[in-house]
């Protein structure tokens, strides 16, 4: 039975891996989840699964080197799925050290960690260990040729405090695997969407505030693309790299679904149309007259977009879920969660933990 150690797996693409892994594996694999539950951090999301025998929650940091060392002395951990990080541009933008703290320090603890418990007497490594450093499209800059697309092979050019974090925490794994052949992937993934995302991030502060007549911040001219793909798409991309990926190699995880920021909110306005039943209350607050251009977001990229040809034809990866179909899925989730963001937004959800596993 292997024994997966998730990071970050409190917060938006964690808790949806960490479940999709469950209803793949059921009870074949053991999973922990190590989180510092910083404000990105909930454990409720977890709540459908907490109990299970073959889950553990661990709160640590990933920059905490002795945390980090313990669990892997306490535990016989096969893989690693390494999401915990600092994600929001914007907030990189305005404190960057914690982004280079987290996403750059914390990983070279987590290689660490995972070196030392995994490297033979010779310097090989024992069988069947993996590393899978969960990162993002952003590392490779903005596109400017409509014709192009971000490859495997395109040069990284990082714009951000949290591309140029992610970046360089894609260097170091690099370096791990070119100096000691540490068993390592590189996914790097363009936008999520789905259940759990936290809402400063685009879609679930738009269906958020357009359901609580809020006006509807688009930064610059609204005409920035970025490439959104399914949550569990991204999860099953993920899993199959680490069940069939070449050691070493990275992958890039996309499904040709690029859209200008503005199409996707009037989406939200027009599908929270549809969906809302005509009685209710909040209906009568969602409409375009919401929507207000802002300022811009310093350094803004202009344009994002995957060429999944590598995953999609050495590993058989596609994508599910169709623009269409997840924007309404996850809609209407964030409807039928409205206590989710209630929680969210009162910063209520961060008691949680406390009440949790009564400390
Ligand atoms: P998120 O902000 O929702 O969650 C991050 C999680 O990491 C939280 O649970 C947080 O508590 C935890 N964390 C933060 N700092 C920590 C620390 N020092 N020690 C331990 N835990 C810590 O992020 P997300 O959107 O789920 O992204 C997860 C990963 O996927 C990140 O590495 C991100 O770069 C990458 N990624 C995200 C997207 C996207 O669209 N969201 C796309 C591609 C790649
Ligand atoms: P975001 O969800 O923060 O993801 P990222 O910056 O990592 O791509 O933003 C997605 C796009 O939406 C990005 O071009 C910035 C834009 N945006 C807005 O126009 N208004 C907003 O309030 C937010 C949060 C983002």
């Amino acid at each position: 039975m292997k024994t997966y150690l998730v990071t970050g797996g409190a917060g938006f693409i964690g808790s949806n891996f960490i479940y999709y892994m469950f209803r793949r594996y059921g009870g074949d694999i053991r999973l922990i989840n190590v989180d510092a539950l910083t404000y990105a951090g909930n454990l409720a999301n977890l709540k459908d699964i907490e109990d299970r025998d073959n889950y553990t929650f661990i709160k640590a940091d990933i920059r905490d080197k002795a945390a980090i060392e313990k669990i892997f002395e306490e535990n016989d951990i096969d893989v690693v799925v390494h999401f915990a990080a600092e994600s929001h541009v914007d907030r990189s933008i305005t404190n960057p050290e914690v982004f280079v703290e987290t996403n750059v320090l914390g990983t070279a603890v987590m290689l660490n960690a995972a070196k030392a418990a995994w490297e033979k007497a010779d310097g090989s490594f024992k069988e069947g260990k993996r590393f899978l450093h969960v990162s993002t499209d952003e590392v490779y800059g903005s596109l400017s040729d409509p014709a192009d697309y971000f490859y495997e092979t395109t040069p990284y050019d990082p714009h951000s405090p949290y591309s140029a974090s992610k970046a360089s925490a894609d260097l170091l794994v690099k370096a791990y695997v070119d100096t000691y052949h540490f068993p390592a992937c590189i996914t790097n993934c363009s936008n999520n969407y789905g259940p759990y995302q936290f809402p400063e991030k685009l879609i679930p502060l738009m269906i958020n505030n357009a359901l609580t007549g809020k006006k509807l911040p688009v930064y610059g001219d609204g005409k920035n693309v970025r490439d959104w793909l399914y949550v569990d798409d991204h999860c099953k991309g993920i899993d199959m790299v680490i069940e069939k990926g070449r050691l070493g190699e990275k992958y890039n995880i996309g499904g040709h679904n690029e859209r200008e920021n503005i199409q996707i909110v009037k989406t939200i306005i027009k599908t929270l149309q549809e969906i809302l039943p005509e009685d209710d209350e909040r209906r009568k607050n969602v409409s375009e007259d919401l929507i207000t251009y802002v300022e811009d977001r310093k350094g803004h990229d202009r344009r994002y977009a995957i060429a999944p040809d590598k995953i999609s034809s050495e590993l058989g990866w596609l994508p599910d879920t169709k623009f269409e179909d997840g924007i309404r899925l996850t809609i209407k989730w964030y409807l039928e969660h409205m206590d989710w963001m209630e929680n969210i937004t009162s910063g209520d959800y961060q008691d949680y933990y406390k009440r949790m596993y009564k400390v």
